[in-house]
């Protein structure tokens, strides 16, 4: 089959009157590290792969939004300000962008668009937030302004996800989609909405593995687990709070001792995240892949002790890929319940011991 920008400037001008205007590229990513801190300001370090949404976009005269989505094999239409929901998850989340987009105040035009891309969605590689970003920065293209920023279109983005979609997720899918190069991993402040690329260490692959269980966003308990972390880190600060006032020194993690589950282990997995990422980003600027590795396996382990994000068959499958010869890190990525492990192991892993 034709890649998917081809397929999208193919079909563009078989549908419509013209050839699209401009094609925009949004990748998904694999995250190296920081589950689950996004959506509190938290710092991550996702990985942009090659994979992607590609949406073309072409202005129109009028008030009128035309958008096909290849791969759904299915179109939607409607009018600039009149948002009811269609019923349809997909169309529901394009429209769900517009008014965010009209609700920063931004002058959108009518525009026609087609989307397409070879992003597998419902295997945690953050294709919803990709396939909105696509969209968000195509009308934001067809606007003829200087580009949003990254961290307008990730509030957009969560906006429309929220609203339309039910989803109450944070900034790191439609950053990455937005600033991403494929291979090129960047830590991103999620309080600040701004990202620092680092280098990639020589020797090393992080590879994709399938977990085989696909489920999508919300389907999970994704919101559930985000408010019992709220919850702990209220609670938390609270908790240095009063420690401060009787004037002792407590770290995070033994103040937590101290509170009730599940907000405990939800916002110990927090603190915890945020020190590794912060680790691992230093890991990653010496080019040490054998701490990056170590982080990843810790990572892990608390995503499925104190997120419980995990699940028996899914920490198998971690262990299995573990034991592999070469590997030197794996834990379930994105924001776990299934979906994608990813695997940091040597580009020539050394012979197993029955070779
Ligand atoms: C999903 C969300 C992200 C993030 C991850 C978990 O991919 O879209 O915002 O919360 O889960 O880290």
């Amino acid at each position: 089959m034709a890649s998917p920008r081809v397929r999208v400037e193919l079909q563009f001008s078989g549908r419509f009157e013209s050839a699209p205007r401009g094609v925009v590229f949004a990748p998904g990513r694999l995250n190296l590290l920081g589950e689950h801190v996004d959506h509190q300001g938290g710092p991550v370090l996702p990985l942009p792969l090659p994979l992607g949404v590609h949406c073309g976009w072409a202005p129109r005269p009028d008030r009128a939004v035309r958008v096909i989505a290849l791969d759904a094999g299915a179109g939607d239409r409607f009018v600039l300000g009149q948002y009811a929901k269609s019923g349809r998850r997909w169309a529901d989340l394009v429209r769900g962008a517009f008014q965010a987009l009209e609700a920063e105040g931004l002058r959108v035009p009518g525009v026609d668009l087609v989307v397409a891309g070879d992003l597998p969605a419902r295997r945690g590689l953050g294709s919803s937030g990709a396939f909105l970003a696509a969209v968000v920065r195509a009308v934001d293209a067809a606007r003829g302004d200087d580009p949003l920023p990254p961290a307008d279109v990730a509030r957009v983005v969560m906006e429309a996800e929220a609203r339309w979609g039910g989803t109450r997720c944070g900034p790191m899918d439609p950053y990455v989609a937005t600033v991403g190069v494929p291979g090129q991993p960047l830590l991103l402040d999620c309080a600040r909405l701004v990202h620092e690329p680092l280098p990639w260490p020589a020797g090393v692959e992080a590879v994709a593995v399938d977990s085989g269980v696909h489920r999508a966003l919300s389907e999970t308990p994704y919101n559930t687990r985000r408010a019992e972390l709220e919850e702990g880190l209220k609670r938390l600060a609270h908790a240095r709070e009063a420690a401060r006032a009787a004037r002792t020194l407590v770290d995070d993690v033994r103040l937590l001792d101290r509170e009730p589950e599940p907000f405990a282990r939800r916002a110990r997995h927090f603190v915890t995240e945020v020190r590794r990422v912060h680790e691992a980003a230093a890991a990653l600027r010496r080019g040490d892949a054998d701490a990056l590795g170590r982080l990843l396996d810790e990572g892990h382990r608390s995503l499925a002790r104190d997120f419980e994000a995990s699940s028996p068959e899914l920490d198998a499958l971690v262990a299995t890929e573990r034991a592999r010869p070469g590997v030197l890190g794996v834990r379930l990525q994105g924001a776990g319940f299934g979906g994608t492990l990813v695997v940091l192991r040597r580009t020539a892993p050394a012979p197993s011991s029955e070779a």
